[in-house]
C-alpha cells in the first residue's frame, strides 16, 4: 500500500494543531503506520530539503524546520502521495484553499505549517530519512472495508 511522508513544522506544534491536523488525516481515511515528536538537526534537515540547495529560501528554511519540534508522521493508503497533497493545500498558505490545511491554518509561505511528499519516489527518500523499518507498525485497521472496494 502506497504511504508517504508528512511533517507538522514547528509553527504547527507551537500553535496547537497538531490535533487538529491530524483529524483531518483520520477523517479522510488515510492511516497512521508512524509517528514521533523529534527535533531535526541541521544535517538532516539539509537532506530534506536537498533539492532546493542554492535558492533563496533554502537557508530560511533549514532554520524553520529546526528552530523546535516538529510531528514526523507516515501515513498509508490508496493515492495517499496525492490525497495528502491535496489535503495541504498549495505551499503558498496566501494562496491555499481555504478548505487545506495550508489554506486554513497559515498565512505566510514561511510558515507553512506542514510538509508533505510530492511523490512516491519523495515519499520513499524521505521516510527512509525520518523513520527506521521497526518503527513503522504494520497492522489492520477497523473499518477499511468501508473506504475501498
Ligand atoms: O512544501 P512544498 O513541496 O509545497 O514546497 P517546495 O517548493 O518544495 O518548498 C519547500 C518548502 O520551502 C516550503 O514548504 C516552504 O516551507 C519553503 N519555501 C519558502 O519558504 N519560500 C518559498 N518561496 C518556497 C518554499
Ligand atoms: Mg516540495
Amino acid at each position: 500500500m502506497e504511504k508517504t511522508f508528512i511533517m507538522l513544522k514547528p509553527d504547527a506544534v507551537q500553535r496547537g494543531l497538531v490535533g487538529q491536523i491530524i483529524g483531518r488525516f483520520e477523517a479522510k481515511g488515510c492511516k497512521l503506520v508512524g509517528m514521533k515528536l523529534m527535533n531535526v538537526d541541521k544535517a538532516l534537515a539539509e537532506h530534506h530539503y536537498a533539492e532546493h540547495k542554492g535558492k533563496g529560501f533554502f537557508e530560511p528554511t533549514v532554520a524553520y524546520i529546526t528552530s523546535s519540534p516538529v510531528v514526523a508522521m507516515v501515513w498509508e493508503g490508496k493515492n495517499v502521495v496525492t490525497i495528502a497533497r491535496e489535503l495541504m493545500g498549495a505551499t503558498n498558505p496566501a494562496s491555499a484553499n481555504p478548505g487545506s490545511i495550508r489554506g486554513s491554518f497559515g498565512m505566510d509561505i514561511s510558515r507553512n505549517v506542514i510538509h508533505g511528499s510530492d511523490s512516491v519516489a519523495s515519499a520513499e527518500r524521505e521516510i527512509a530519512l525520518y523513520f527506521k523499518q521497526e518503527e513503522l507498525c504494520d497492522y489492520r485497521k477497523a473499518g477499511e472495508e468501508w473506504l475501498n472496494d
